[in-house]
């Protein structure tokens, strides 16, 4: 059976023969059938196959996460990338999500790390509404400011002492975007990117050097999230730019 589980719904990647047996599985009350996911918004199309709705809770690392999975996605994949950016952030920082979609890291960072303020921009009015919902559920209203929109008009600039680029598509366009966010000191920025195995970690690394013009880079760390699809890998890769 190949599937995740998200809140109380099974998502199935395929039809199943005898899906009322899949209900014994703990937690599960609900089937829905995943097809492709659409377009820079991250659409999902979903089937339901057992129960009613498609909305549910789901509970990862201590965060709640509201949502439809017909209409916004889960990555199961990036579940050890949500808890290594959930306390990778210093005392006071200031942070700049980019690309927030329901808080997927803006919520594990406001509450694990000691973080002053997180800007989480989300340019899809379905996914903003569950950023807006998840910041009420895990009350951190004090410490997340949602703002709905394209980051490239709504990221603050010069505030952010780190900043998250948590979408893989063209992210390497808003590079400027994120460099613009950063503290005139510097900062952080955790770029990710879909890199075909032969590139990994060089073209990332290249579009970050090329962005900062001549700016310092430093390099802090460079990580697989998952496999993307044949050939192709989820990178992402830390670096300082000063
Ligand atoms: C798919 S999510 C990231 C998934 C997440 N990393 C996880 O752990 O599952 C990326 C989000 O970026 C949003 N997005 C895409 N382009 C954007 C832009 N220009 N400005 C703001 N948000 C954008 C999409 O709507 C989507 O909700």
């Amino acid at each position: 059976m190949k599937g995740k589980i998200i809140g109380d719904i099974l998502v199935l990647k395929q039809d199943v023969e005898d899906p009322e047996t899949l209900l014994k599985v703990p937690g599960v009350k609900r089937i829905v059938k995943l097809g492709r996911i659409k377009g820079s918004k991250r659409e999902p199309e979903v089937d339901i196959i057992l129960g009613e709705g498609t909305e549910t809770i789901h509970k990862e690392n201590h965060c709640l996460f509201k949502l439809d999975v017909s209409r916004i996605m889960w990555s199961k994949g990036n579940t050890t990338e949500r808890r290594r950016i959930s306390n990778i952030a210093n005392e006071g920082e200031t942070v700049v999500d980019l690309f927030a979609g329901i808080g997927y890291f803006s919520i594990p960072m406001a509450l694990h790390s000691p973080v002053e303020k997180i800007y989480s921009v989300e340019i899809n009015p379905v996914a903003y509404d569950y950023l807006c919902q998840n910041i009420e559920l895990n009350k951190v209203s004090q410490i997340i400011k949602p703002l709905m929109g394209d980051c490239r008009e709504k990221a603050p600039k010069r505030v952010a002492d780190r900043v998250l680029m948590g979408y893989i598509g063209n992210t390497h366009h808003y590079l400027d975007v994120a460099l613009q966010s950063l503290k005139e000191e510097g900062g952080i920025i955790h770029y990710h990117e879909s890199v075909p195995e032969k590139l990994k970690f060089r073209r990332p690394i290249h579009r970050i050097m090329k962005a900062a013009k001549n700016r310092e880079v430093e390099i802090l760390n460079k990580r697989i999230i998952k496999k993307y699809s044949p050939g192709v890998y989820h990178v992402v890769v830390d670096a300082f730019v000063k």
